[in-house]
């Protein structure tokens, strides 16, 4: 049994990185030369994921050109003898399956994975949230199928975040159960205040769910923001059924802000071996001419 299905959101309109969102989608905006989304599909399909559907809304169509094969650019390309520029473009079209279905009106995640269940059918699927980009060795999506292959229920990924951070979370509480890594969650909860925050385990938007969440979704009320939360729905999956909660390995990165998004620039860009002399060097300059 393996995942192969992932849902990913890109309905949002991106507002935090107005006015570059307000003609192009925030999922296009560019890391060095890959926009984000390149980066969460690239996630899923170093997990073995076969098919991505993209739950998206008006003026997104880019996304889903982006991950098309596009025969005019390869011809210009090859007639320019620009072979591995062709290559990597043709990759693109060829990396993985997409198919997508309009979020007509955005009432939050859990609003938004409910428009996944015909696509899924009854096989558990992973979820990842592109405004969140985590650099590891395995892939977060695989190491939370591994922790679905043992216990064959639904898994959220979560990391420790500082105390005071947790109002930007759903954060989990549960019990370990195999050392400190993995939890069988008791209940989830969307946002909570630093003192209403029962751990300081949050998710970055990595999870593992089975079809029953479908249910749970249509069960939930509106929850904050007056949206359809994903949280409420895993928090009654919790008490329906054993769901897991699993600390992955890696670094994230919020690219949803313009900190983060600043951040990961410069991570990435570090991390390569195209870019990290070019970065190295203007870091230096700056420190050097701004005496920071
Ligand atoms: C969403 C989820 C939240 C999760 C977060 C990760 O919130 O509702 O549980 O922790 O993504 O980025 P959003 O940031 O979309 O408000």
């Amino acid at each position: 049994m393996k995942i192969t299905k992932a849902v990913i959101p890109v309905a949002g309109k991106g507002t935090r990185f107005l006015p570059a969102t307000k003609e192009v989608s925030k999922e296009m905006i560019p890391i060095i030369n890959k926009p984000m989304i390149h980066y969460a599909v690239m996630e899923a399909v170093e997990s073995g994921i076969e098919e991505v559907l993209f739950v998206t809304s008006t003026g997104k169509q880019e996304i889903e050109n982006y991950f098309d094969r596009n025969f005019e650019l390869e011809h210009f390309l090859e007639e320019r003898g620009k072979s591995e520029m062709l290559e990597n473009v043709r990759n693109i079209g060829n990396m993985i399956e997409v198919c997508s279905v309009r979020q007509k009106e955005q009432l939050g995640l859990g609003h938004a994975i409910s428009y996944a269940e015909s696509f899924v059918g009854s096989e558990s699927f992973a979820v990842i949230l592109g405004d969140d980009l985590v650099l590891s060795e395995t892939p977060v999506t695989a190491q939370l199928e591994s922790i679905w292959k043992t216990h064959q229920k639904s898994v959220i990924g979560v990391m420790e975040v500082p105390n005071e951070d947790t109002s930007k979370y759903g954060i989990v509480d549960g019990e370990f159960v195999d050392g400190k890594k993995t939890l069988k969650m008791n209940k989830m909860i969307e946002k909570p205040l630093p003192k209403d925050a029962p751990t300081n385990l949050a998710t970055p938007g990595r999870y593992i769910l089975n079809k029953d969440i479908f249910d749970c979704l249509r069960e939930i009320p509106r929850g904050v923001g007056g949206e359809y939360q994903l949280t409420d729905a895993i928090n009654l999956l919790a008490k329906k059924d054993e769901v897991f909660a699993h600390v992955f390995d890696g670094d994230r990165f919020d690219t949803g802000s313009i900190a983060g998004y600043l951040n990961a620039t410069v991570e990435f860009a570090l991390r390569s071996n195209e870019t990290k002399e070019i970065m190295t060097e203007i870091i230096k300059d700056k420190i050097k001419r701004y005496k920071l």
